[in-house]
């Protein structure tokens, strides 16, 4: 993703994410099982559940229920630096569906874009899937395929239905930051390519050092620190554009950054993270009329998506060499649209060979490969890799590198601007939080297996 802010929910008895524990509320993870096929085609079910991520809970002072951080703010006496401040708050449990909009039913989650609860706005959500109440699933996923169903229909220009994988620890972050005593459980750990600021525990402290709060997100800040790691998004997507990019980094593990490592700015290609990536959106790779509603990929309803993580030699300790994409509609299986971008191979996958020519004909400098390519995502695929559901709006740049002309001042017909049809003016986050507040996205049917197992027409 371009770009990426977290958002929390607003509250005046809240504000989110601590380090110890708190129990004001009683943390219990809503149940999502997955199911983990063979190549038989045979299908068993892992018994995973989900929960919130730490930047959104809640977080107050261990003692009672002072709030350690409001609006977009730190308390400076209980958080005057980060270790204080991760002695003195705890992160509470979540009520999923009164505070966050977040339901469960069977195989399938709704994220509800922006829920008014008892006390609080919340804008967004960010969820983990869980092998256990203190780990998260870890997903190594080399010569396999992962596969979802989603309805996007709910979610308009200016919103992101974003499924992905990240290298955080299985943990959390536990046992290898001693003044973490939340976890995974509690939703900590986040880390991904844009090495986010806005992530208010890194490293079992808080993020306090230098947070300024935002200027247009009243929930959100940055501070010092960021928490970066290799990416790989399955799925960013609204009913008008949809896009799948592998993003690495020269670094293995959540890994917090400081300074040029962060890569902000105009700084953006000398940090440690891939922050473009390798992505295929097929309105921008030249299929104006493969997604969207009533097009190809109707959706308008419901469609499975496919990603198949092929290696060179075929096994499942081989170099990742394609990626591929396949959707599911109606029985149909549909192949992932062709580019038909002039310069560019014509294919339907992300191979290396694709995203240098891509980078080169759009005239995108190739961070991509400069970091290690496919390979280099292939190793964090091979060692394990957390899966992240979320909605969010975009207080940066609107979500316009999604769905719509970007640069918006750049010459839409020039190849690699134009990313769909959603107006340069959309997705303004007050805009949207006021009007389509009752936008959402619902995943289900979550699979992974041997490739080819999981879908059939
Ligand atoms: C999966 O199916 C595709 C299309 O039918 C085929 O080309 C490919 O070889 C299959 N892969 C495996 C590992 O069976």
């Amino acid at each position: 993703m371009l770009s990426k802010t977290a958002l929390l929910s607003s509250l005046i008895a809240a504000g989110a994410s601590a380090q110890q524990v708190g129990t004001l509320t009683t943390e219990t993870h809503p149940k999502l099982p997955i199911q983990q096929c063979t190549a038989a085609g045979s299908c068993t079910t892992l018994n995973t559940a989900v929960t919130m991520d730490a930047n959104w809970r809640w977080l107050h002072t261990t003692t009672g229920s002072n709030n350690c951080y409001n609006g977009n703010e730190w308390d400076t006496t209980l958080c005057p630096d980060g270790a204080t401040c991760a002695a003195n708050c705890a992160l509470d449990g979540a009520d999923y569906p009164g505070t966050y909009g977040v339901t469960v039913s069977g195989n399938a989650m709704t994220l509800k874009f922006v829920t008014n609860g008892a006390y609080s706005k919340n804008i967004g959500s960010r969820l983990y899937l869980m092998a256990s109440d203190s780990t998260y699933q870890m997903f190594k996923l080399l010569n396999k395929e992962f596969t979802f169903d989603v309805d996007v229909s709910g979610l308009p220009c200016g919103l992101n239905g974003a499924l992905y994988l990240v290298e955080m620890d299985e943990d959390g972050g536990l046992s290898r930051f001693p003044t973490n005593k939340a976890g995974a459980k509690y939703g900590t750990g986040y880390c991904d390519t844009q090495c986010p600021h806005d992530i208010k525990f890194i490293n079992g402290e808080a993020n306090v050092d230098g947070w300024t709060p935002s200027s247009n997100d009243a929930n959100a800040g940055a501070g010092k620190y960021g928490s970066c790691c290799h990416e790989m998004d399955i799925w960013e997507a609204n009913s008008i554009s949809a896009a799948y990019t592998p993003h690495v980094c020269s670094v293995d593990g959540q890994t917090r950054c400081e300074g040029t490592d962060c890569g902000d700015g105009d700084e953006r290609y000398s940090g440690v993270c891939d922050k473009d990536g390798c992505d295929f959106n097929s309105y921008r790779m030249g299929d104006t009329s493969f997604y969207g509603p009533g097009a190809t990929v109707d959706t308008k309803s419901k469609f499975t998506v496919v990603t198949q993580f092929v290696t060179s030699d075929g096994t499942d300790t081989g170099s990742l060499s394609e990626i591929r994409r396949i959707y599911v509609q109606g029985g149909t299986v549909i192949q992932n649209s062709v580019s038909k971008i002039a310069g560019i191979t014509e294919s339907n996958s992300i191979t290396d060979d694709f995203c240098n020519e891509q980078k080169t004909t759009f005239g995108d400098t190739n961070s991509f490969e400069k970091l290690g390519g496919l390979a280099a995502m292939g190793g964090a695929i091979g060692r394990g890799m957390v899966l992240a559901l979320s909605v969010w709006d975009d207080h940066a740049v609107n979500m316009l590198w999604l769905d719509s002309t970007y640069p918006t001042d750049a010459d839409a017909t020039k190849p690699g601007i134009a990313r769909g049809t959603c107006a340069t003016t959309s997705g303004v986050p007050t805009d949207i939080e006021a009007s389509q507040g009752n936008s959402q996205v619902i995943y289900s049917n979550i699979k992974i297996g041997a490739l080819n197992s999981t879908f059939s027409s």
